[in-house]
């Protein structure tokens, strides 16, 4: 619900996420291209510290940035992040279990709102994902971690960019996506919890005493 507040709780935990610079969209930071250019390297990523569903998030080179954050006016707080190439790969914890991995591969220039609801966008959904034993484990121990850390219940999915062998934390998101085309509802099936039952899990787990 705040990206920011995660990622400093992912950086004090190093857990490695990808480097960025905030932004008040009201106080137009006037100097924020030599800034990036300080702390980050083009392309970068703009998005709203408290979206969901890649909702106004940009890929921005230093021509398009300031017309892109332009689009980003209703946000006070923005985060721009440095981009990171490579497969994007994505989480499910349920509860103290590690359910598995899934990998999009986008047909478009990211894994945007088409990319996310659209059939006919045609992501390629991949399960069980290709990355060695070690790699694997290694991916579904930061979300568990990570779960843990930022005191979930329930069932959450972490979001990764997964570059040059290390992985990128994006976000953990606390109310997974439940269509057609999420991927809590996938890696559960997979793992032969179907829908139904996976609801059925969260609605019992969430009227737990605690
Ligand atoms: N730093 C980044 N580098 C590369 N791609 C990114 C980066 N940040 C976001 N993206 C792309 O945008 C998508 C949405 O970003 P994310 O931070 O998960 O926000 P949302 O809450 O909207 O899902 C990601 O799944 C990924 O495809
Ligand atoms: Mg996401």
């Amino acid at each position: 619900m705040d990206k920011e507040i995660s990622k400093k709780i992912f950086l004090k935990n190093k857990i490695l996420t990808p480097k960025y610079i905030k932004y008040y969209y009201n106080k137009k930071n006037k100097n924020i291209i030599s800034l990036i250019n300080n702390k980050l390297k083009f392309p970068v990523v703009i998005k709203p510290i408290n979206e969901g569903s890649s909702v106004n998030v940009y890929i921005c080179t230093k021509k398009n940035l300031i017309k892109n954050l332009n689009k980003l006016s209703i946000y006070n707080e923005i985060l721009i992040e440095q981009f990171i190439p490579g497969r994007e790969i994505q989480v499910a914890i349920m509860g103290n279990i590690k359910l598995g991995a899934i990998e999009l591969k986008p047909k478009r220039k990211f894994y945007d709102y088409k990319a996310k609801y659209s059939v006919k966008a045609k992501t390629k959904h991949i399960i069980p994902v290709d990355l060695e034993r070690k790699k694997m484990e290694e991916v579904l121990n930061t979300s568990l971690k990570v779960h843990k850390l930022i005191g979930c219940k329930g069932v959450t999915r972490s979001d990764f960019k997964f570059y040059k062998n290390k992985f990128y934390l994006l976000e953990i998101n606390t109310q997974p996506g439940m269509t057609k085309l999420s991927l809590v509802p996938e890696i559960a099936n997979f793992r032969g919890i179907n829908f139904a039952n996976l609801i059925e899990w969260i609605l019992k787990d969430a009227s737990k005493n605690r």
